[in-house]
């Protein structure tokens, strides 16, 4: 409808004007279009996507959020959703699928509420009043703190976020290297306070007052180091990509906030986890790297060493990055030189070599026995290089030159000047490690750098048979770090297969029959949303969705109605099509990712059903 000036009242809006229901609808309508398409993704039997971009390059996922961020959404309430799952994937990793199906399930029962005449006020009171009893419910009935975690429950959670994926078949072995992988990059946080603070929840006769170090603040820390989580070259055949996340932490119950003081916190950044993807092999070939960083740059030339190891009386081996060019000393633009004597001429030239000797001296000096570098090295200096058995690589990329310095202590280097105008190298910029040695990978060469001196980092080479399937194991796995990541830092979580669903349904059911207030449907309609997820699992698996929910509902009735202690944990079997006890079968999830997608989930929702105008302003107007 297009809106005009309404004579009298002096009000005048050039461009279209839609208003009350039509917008409410026409949002909903988009977002369950964008839904819909990601639904039958979900799960350990769900299906996969296949993208084609303009130019015909073909993308097949099953993650949820790449799947949204590929697709053209146009519309303003749809792209909303799609911002969803990338708020998830930066904040959790996991459930992307999930959150975007929560939220378009509340959108829809929220819309038929408000058709039925209830006011979009009330039903989003409801929805808040129904988050906020489901969190406090969930962390203190659902959530499972176990005080050591073993590795058990982290390759559990690690086959949870992978069974759905490409990786699914291989779950055991990727399992263990994600797990692995995680720990192998094990620091103390600093700032322990930050890095995670303890979640209180006093509950009070159905109240919660939740006393929680802001998630928000702690993703603002970490959101930039996050963005950089797939960096992969196309062109290349062996391409590498960094993942990683930020350091959000869940906590569960109430934890004395004393505890830190003995009880130092760690922080696994998986930045330092270095994923490299080469052509060729199958997926099992993959391998991880402990303690050690894997460049994609081959020696400069021939005759250097393949492998440079320690010796007893040098056992560490020095390695020098730099971001400059090692060519040989020319002088400067515009610098005339009138030589009368023609032998003056070979002068020069020798005194340019020995200038050139002299530097990449003082670099060999150092002790540096590989050296790498960015930009490119001449043959002069490669002579050098060859002459004294150094191990030299050019044309690295930056990005793996910085995070090697990270992990082997070092330092890049961009100049050798120094204070004074004299060219010097310091030693102290030399990042150590065990050994540095170039392996054949699929196409191409590999330095392998093993046993770094610094912070810690380590490499998985992931093998694959086409560039899809990498970089789609390459998505995989990083979820499964992330949840990794989250159970390691929080040491809780929760049942998977739709079991928190079910519970938190039946409980907020109950919940909302206690009260006597206008929000009760709108708490009703939140409950029954939650079984979208158990609902979805079991259509994608070709089984009977409605039985299951509901023998799955009235488990956790049962369970909840103190009758039977052990009905407690249980979810869906998706390949028999029953259901069973969960935790047995090892489907866990980290309980953060469950409580940021409900919360993110209802957010998104609400966001979307306070709207009741949308104004489509006329080009030109402010
Ligand atoms: N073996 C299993 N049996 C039953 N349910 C499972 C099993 N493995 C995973 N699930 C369930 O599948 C759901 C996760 O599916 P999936 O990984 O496809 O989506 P997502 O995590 O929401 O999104 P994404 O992984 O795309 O970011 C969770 O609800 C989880 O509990
Ligand atoms: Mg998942």
């Amino acid at each position: 409808m297009s809106a005009q000036r309404a004579d009298g009242t002096g009000l005048f809006i050039g461009g279209q004007r839609e208003s009350g229901q039509d917008v409410r609808t026409g949002n909903v309508t988009a977002s369950l279009a964008v839904a819909n398409i990601v639904k039958s993704s979900l799960g350990p039997v769900g299906l996969d996507k296949m993208l084609v971009d303009d130019i015909g390059d073909v993308l097949i996922t099953n993650d949820g959020a790449t799947i949204l961020a590929q697709l053209e959404v146009e519309h303003p309430a749809a792209r909303v959703l799609v911002d969803l799952a990338q708020l998830q994937d930066s904040e959790v990793g996991d459930g992307t699928t999930s959150v975007v199906i929560v939220a378009s399930e509340l959108l829809r029962r929220g819309n038929d509420m408000v058709i039925s005449g209830i006011h979009p006020t009330s039903v989003i009171a409801g929805y808040r009043l129904a988050l906020k009893e489901a969190v406090s419910y969930l962390k203190r009935e659902m959530v499972m703190k176990v005080s050591e975690l073993d590795d058990e429950h982290l390759i559990n959670a690690a086959k949870t976020s992978m069974s759905s994926k490409i990786i699914g078949k291989e779950s055991d072995f990727f399992a263990k290297m994600a797990v692995n992988a995680v720990k192998s990059v094990k620091m103390k946080s600093s700032s322990p306070m930050v890095a995670s603070q303890p979640v209180q929840v006093e509950a009070k006769g159905g109240e919660e007052k939740e006393v929680e170090s802001s998630d928000t603040a702690t993703t603002k820390v970490d959101s930039g180091s996050s963005k950089d989580s797939t960096v992969a070259s196309k062109s290349n055949s062996m391409s590498q990509s960094s993942s990683n996340s930020n350091n959000t932490n869940a906590s569960s119950k109430v934890v004395p906030s004393s505890a830190n003081a003995s009880n130092p916190r760690y922080k696994y950044p998986l930045s330092a986890i270095h994923i490299l993807k080469a052509h060729g092999k199958s997926s099992t070939e993959s391998h991880f790297i402990p303690n050690g960083f894997a460049v994609n740059a081959m020696r400069a030339s021939q005759g250097m060493p393949t492998a440079i190891e320690g010796t007893p009386d040098n056992p560490t081996v020095k390695i020098a990055m730099l971001d400059m060019n090692l060519q040989r000393h020319r002088m400067a633009m515009g610098v005339q030189v009138i030589v009368k004597d023609p032998a003056e001429i070979e002068n020069i030239k020798k005194r340019e070599m020995d200038i050139t000797k002299e530097r990449i001296g003082k670099i060999i000096t150092a002790g540096a026995r590989v050296v790498l570098t960015t930009k490119g090295v001449d043959d002069l200096c490669m002579k050098y290089f060859v002459e004294a058995g150094v191990l030299c690589a050019r044309r690295c990329a930056k990005d793996d030159l910085k995070r090697l310095a990270k992990a082997t202590g070092g330092k890049i280097v961009v100049t050798m000047a120094d204070m004074d105008g004299n060219e010097t190298f310091d030693p102290e910029c030399l990042g150590t490690s065990e050994s540095v040695s170039e392996e054949r990978i699929g196409d191409g060469e590999m330095l392998y750098v093993t046993g770094c001196g610094g912070s810690g980092a380590s490499t998985i080479v992931l093998r694959g048979a086409n560039e899809y399937m990498l970089d789609e194991m390459d998505r995989a796995l990083h979820d499964s770090l992330c949840v990794v990541k989250r159970m390691l830092e929080s040491t809780t979580f929760v049942i998977g297969g739709g079991a928190v669903e079910a519970a938190l349904s039946v409980h907020l059911e109950k919940y909302a029959e206690t009260l006597n207030t206008r929000e009760q449907l709108s708490i009703s309609e939140f409950a029954d949303a939650l079984l979208v997820i158990p609902k979805t699992l079991a259509v994608n698996a070709a089984k009977d969705s409605s039985e299951l929910v509901a023998k799955l509902r009235a488990a956790h009735a049962k369970n909840q109605k103190g009758e039977d202690d052990s009905l407690k944990h249980i979810g869906l079997n998706l390949t028999e099509g029953t259901i069973r006890d969960n935790l047995l079968a090892g489907v866990v999830e980290p309980a953060i990712s469950k409580i940021k997608s409900l919360r993110f989930a209802t957010e998104a929702a609400i966001t979307i059903l306070r709207i009741d105008d949308r104004i489509t302003l006329a080009k030109g107007q402010q």
